[in-house]
């Protein structure tokens, strides 16, 4: 096999509660009723990518329980390669998720099974990374396995990373995102005190620590990228459209530009269909139920001069 995408990273069962408000520390709110919905930052981004219509394959440990059952299904049913993905070790990892009116959410991740996902896991996967031109990694599994799986790219390959949740970063794995891809959340934590300024001072303060390029998502004002043998950032608009569920639209976007990278093309022009990806994600309800296959995608928004 050639996958044109393979991902690398985490699975979880999504428990979405819609609340008016979030509960502060000591207090009780009551929300709507539970929705149980397949997600987890890398199961996330091999559907978004499998239902474009990318040769997809995803490296992953589930549970051995109804949450793995669940999330194994969900991954076939889009068309991603599930030979790579572990069964067993822990339970299956949960996403506890509240959504607010205006569709943003919060999170807390119990990694379960993720956090099982090993280096020895990638060194036995290697004809699976042997296969990937592109690969893609989240941090909901273990740094030392994200590690482990750059040095086990076949040459040539490309690897993207979304450091969510952002965490420091060895010089190792810096060095090999071509893109890094972060939101402003998690630039200002990778940037510390230095994060002053436009999302174009965060992309050069990125750069200066060893990335290849970066991508920075800016929700409804689209994204904007940085090549580190380029020139000036070039802001990419998203399609304006009207918010639902935020959750996983940042995952979407990832996988998309990962993938279109792969086929070749340039930073400023994967970015734009991205973009484009991850607004119709947030038009709809949960993570991977919410992605567009290609005729789902709205058009391109009109460009815009970089400042
Ligand atoms: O990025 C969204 C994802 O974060 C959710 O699907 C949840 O599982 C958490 O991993
Ligand atoms: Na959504």
């Amino acid at each position: 096999a050639d996958y044109e995408l393979l991902v690398v990273g985490s699975a979880n069962a999504d428990l979405v509660v819609g609340v008016e408000r979030r509960p502060a520390a000591g207090e009780t709110v009551l929300g709507s009723d539970l929705a149980v919905h397949p997600g987890g930052k890398g199961g996330n981004q091999a559907v978004a990518a499998a239902r474009l219509g990318a040769r997809t394959a995803l490296l992953a440990r589930v549970g051995d329980d109804a949450h793995g059952t669940l999330l194994l299904d969900a991954q076939r049913a889009a068309g991603v390669d599930t030979a790579g993905v572990l069964v067993g070790g822990a339970p299956t990892g949960v996403a506890l998720i509240t959504v607010d009116p205006s569709g943003d959410n919060s999170i807390v991740v119990s990694p379960g099974a993720n956090a099982r996902l090993t280096p020895e896991d990638i060194r036995a996967a290697g004809p699976v990374l042997a296969a990937a031109r592109v690969v893609s990694s989240q941090l909901e599994i273990p740094l030392e396995t994200v590690a482990e799986v750059v040095r086990a790219l076949r040459p040539g390959a490309r690897f993207v990373l979304n450091p969510s949740p952002p965490a420091p970063l060895p010089a190792e794995v810096l060095a090999a995102c071509d893109p890094l891809v972060v939101n402003e959340h998690e630039a200002r934590v990778i940037l510390g005190e230095d994060a002053g300024g436009a999302p174009e001072d965060w992309a050069r303060g990125l750069l200066a620590l060893g990335p290849r390029s970066v991508v920075i998502t800016l929700g409804a004002e689209g994204a904007l990228t940085a090549d580190g043998s380029a020139g000036s950032p070039v802001r990419v608009p998203s399609p304006k459209v009207d918010a639902v569920d935020t959750t996983g639209a940042g995952d979407a976007f990832t996988a998309a530009l990962g993938w279109r990278l792969g086929l070749g093309e340039d930073l400023p022009t994967a970015a734009a269909y991205a973009v484009r990806v991850g607004a119709a994600a947030v038009t709809r309800k949960g993570a991977q139920a919410s992605y567009p296959t290609p005729s789902e995608l709205p058009a391109a928004a009109p460009e815009v001069p970089s400042p």
